[in-house]
């Protein structure tokens, strides 16, 4: 009892601090306009102001007792896609597996990185995906773990329930116990409102399906049916990302951002990371030195991370000579271990006979984001007669011959293990391989959430500081194709059969024509977009022996004094949207970082 008051009065009290402190919601960390107005020295610097480098960011500088630099290469301006401009201009090499055919690479270029320009999709892996990479530790202390992440995931979001009656028009479900409910962070999951009626029907449908799931929320670590969240404020529907929830309304002096500037590389000296090399963006020749006396954390993205490793001198030894950079750390899986989701734009059908829509009496306006419901499956829901061949054809290939010719043995070591892990989880339905978004009509983007296949982001060697070449080497594991005729297979079985058989749907998109897994395979090859704008795993946490690039503690192997902290650590890509595990692994970084200060 006197425990809980006492809670609360803090809370009031805070609160009305915080009102006192910050009256205009125009009020942010300082901005600093140009390099000659930076301090000599900070205790730590952070290179990329997105996703989770405004994350870290707040939660380094939030005590007051530490000097906090970001530096970002994209601009300070309003929030949202528009290509080329809060985008990188990046092309893929022509991927040779899907009739060559190269793809653009829309990764965030602004304050707010990705989280700025996302489709804000906004759900969690399965707690099998947290537990793989514990598993890829190879360590039984690791505290990469589901049960340990999760408290990171309540930390760093403000779940919002949904309004009352549109839970009951559309049967969402949450759980409060796995959402946690942090009133001080600023980072919203809200659910969507734009629900289109026309849903129900096919909830319904597949609810009945044979094979799937259907927890009470996704949140809570499971996978197979479920309505999850969009990150926007609740309020006013914006869009709730780095900026709004770690950056607004700051105002420490403690904290500045340079915005439109490029670090460059990292300074090591004696090896330990002690500063960072930044010019303005467009100038490579105004180079200005900034010292790190604690930390220097590379929260640049995956395609961009690797590269500031590599001009850094830490990188595979091949690849950093052939750019005629000086090798300071031997270290292969730089740039390797490459991943995102797959998938084929449009599955999709007319129905002979509509099914009723259901007429809705609500308060809530239906306008605004849609789409909020999802199928989450393993391989076994998916494809009940081929999940075990696929799982033994997995686990027999011999790793090296999928990855690029002279991959060095230790980035073979943890592929190899990686699928392992795979070949288990088709089994055991840790793992999502399916993701299926429905909306009101009978059509579905499949995406294949666990590719097999690994990439490549790689500098380029005339011009190591122009932008990296991007391979997603999609299809490279031949699997990869056979998982998508499944799960396009699956689509088609689901939306014809079942309760749904009586609608009669009519196939538009392949087409009738395209029926045997020869030909959908071909198809496939044609139609698959190897992005979903997840880009993962570049410089992987994974022992050294098995290609990763940095440790438990999120430091990079060889080298003191500087961490990675964004999506480029993960092992291996979650089943589901990664900006909320990307939140999540910022926070846990932040709370390591402390407690090494
Ligand atoms: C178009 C799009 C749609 C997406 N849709 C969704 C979705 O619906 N749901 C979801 O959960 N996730 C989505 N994602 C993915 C999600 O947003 C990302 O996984 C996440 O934001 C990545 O966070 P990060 O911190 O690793 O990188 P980022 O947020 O990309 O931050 C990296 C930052 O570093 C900066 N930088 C790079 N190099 C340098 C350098 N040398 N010097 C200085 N700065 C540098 C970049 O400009 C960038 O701002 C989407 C992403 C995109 C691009
Ligand atoms: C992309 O290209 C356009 C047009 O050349 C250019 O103005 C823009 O600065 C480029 N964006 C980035 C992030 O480099
Ligand atoms: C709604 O969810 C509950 C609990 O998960 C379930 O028992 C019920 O059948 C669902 N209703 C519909 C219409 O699907
Ligand atoms: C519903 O919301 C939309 C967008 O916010 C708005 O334009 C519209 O007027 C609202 N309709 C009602 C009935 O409130
Ligand atoms: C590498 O850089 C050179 C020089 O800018 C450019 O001509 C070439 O197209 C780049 N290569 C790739 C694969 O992008």
């Amino acid at each position: 009892m006197t425990l809980k008051a006492s809670a609360l009065i803090t809370t009031a009290a805070a609160l009305a601090g915080v009102a006192a402190a910050y009256p205009s919601s125009l009020q942010h960390a300082k901005i600093v306009g140009r390099q000659e107005e930076l301090l000599e020295e900070y205790d730590y610097i952070i290179v990329g102001g997105g996703t989770a480098g405004l994350t870290v960011g707040d939660r380094l500088s939030e005590s007051g007792e530490y000097t906090v630099l970001a530096i970002e290469y994209g601009k300070l301006e309003r929030e949202g896609w528009r290509p080329g401009q809060t985008t990188y201009n990046i092309t893929s090499l022509p991927n040779p597996e899907l009739n060559d055919r190269s793809f653009s690479v829309g990764i965030g270029c602004i304050v707010g990185g990705s989280s700025a320009i996302n489709g804000q999709v906004f759900q969690r892996g399965t707690a099998g995906d947290y537990d793989a990479w514990g598993e890829l530790s190879g360590s039984e202390d690791t505290t990469w773990t589901w049960e340990n992440i999760l408290g990171y995931f309540k930390k760093g979001i403000h779940f919002t329930p949904p309004p009352e009656d549109l839970a009951e028009a559309f049967n969402i479900t949450y759980d409060l116990d796995a959402w946690g409910q942090d009133p001080e962070t600023k980072i919203y999951a809200t659910y969507a409102r734009g629900l289109s009626p026309g849903v129900i029907p096919l909830y319904d449908a597949m609810r009945n399906f044979p094979g799937v799931d259907v927890p009470t929320d996704g949140a809570g670590g499971q996978n197979g049916l479920y309505w999850f969240t969009t990150s926007m404020d609740p309020d006013d529907s914006s869009r709730s990302y780095s900026r709004t929830g770690h950056w607004d309304g700051l105002d420490r002096e403690n904290y500045e951002l340079l915005p439109t500037s490029k670090v460059r590389k990292v300074v090591i000296e004696d090896g330990r990371a002690v500063g960072v090399e930044v010019h303005p963006r467009g100038n490579r020749d105004d180079i200005t030195v900034v010292k790190a006396r604690k930390e220097v954390i590379l929260a640049a993205g995956a395609i961009h991370t690797p590269q500031v490793l590599q001009l850094s001198g830490i990188g595979g030894e091949k690849a950093l000579e052939e750019a005629g950079i000086d090798v300071l750390v031997d270290l292969p899986g730089v740039g390797a271990n490459f991943q995102d989701h797959h998938y084929i734009p449009s599955v999709s059908f007319r129905w002979t006979t509509a099914p009723e829509t259901p007429e809705l009496d609500l308060t809530t306006n239906l306008t605004g984001r849609g789409i909020a419901l999802g199928a989450f499956l393993g391989m076994k829901a998916v494809s009940p007669d081929t999940y075990e061949a696929l799982s033994d054809a997995l686990e027999a290939q011999d790793a090296a011959e999928y990855l690029p010719a002279g991959t060095h043995a230790t980035v073979v070591e943890g592929y190899a293990r990686q699928k392992s892990l795979y070949a288990r989880a088709m089994r055991d339905n840790s793992l999502s391989f399916l993701e299926c978004m429905l909306g009101g009509s009978p059509s579905c983007s499949p995406q294949n959430v666990h590719p097999v296949s690994r990439g490549t982001v790689s500098l380029n060697a005339t011009d190591p500081e122009g932008e990296v070449i991007v391979d997603y080497r999609a299809g490279s594991n031949p699997l990869d194709i056979d998982i998508m005729v499944e799960l396009v297979k699956f689509f088609r079985r689901y939306i014809t059969g079942g309760d749904l058989e009586a609608y009669g749907a009519q196939e538009v998109s392949p087409g009738a024509d395209v029926g045997t897994d020869e030909e959908l395979a071909a198809w496939a090859r044609g139609t698959i977009i190897p992005s979903v704008y997840h880009p993962v795993g570049t410089a992987a946490k994974m022992p050294r022996e098995w290609g990763g690039v940095v440790d438990e503690e999120l430091l990079v192997y060889g080298v003191e004094g500087l961490s990675v902290v964004d999506a480029s650590i993960m092992p291996t890509i979650v089943g589901g949207t990664t900006s909320m595990t990307v939140y999540a692994i910022a926070e846990k970084a932040a709370d390591l970082i402390k407690a090494r200060a």
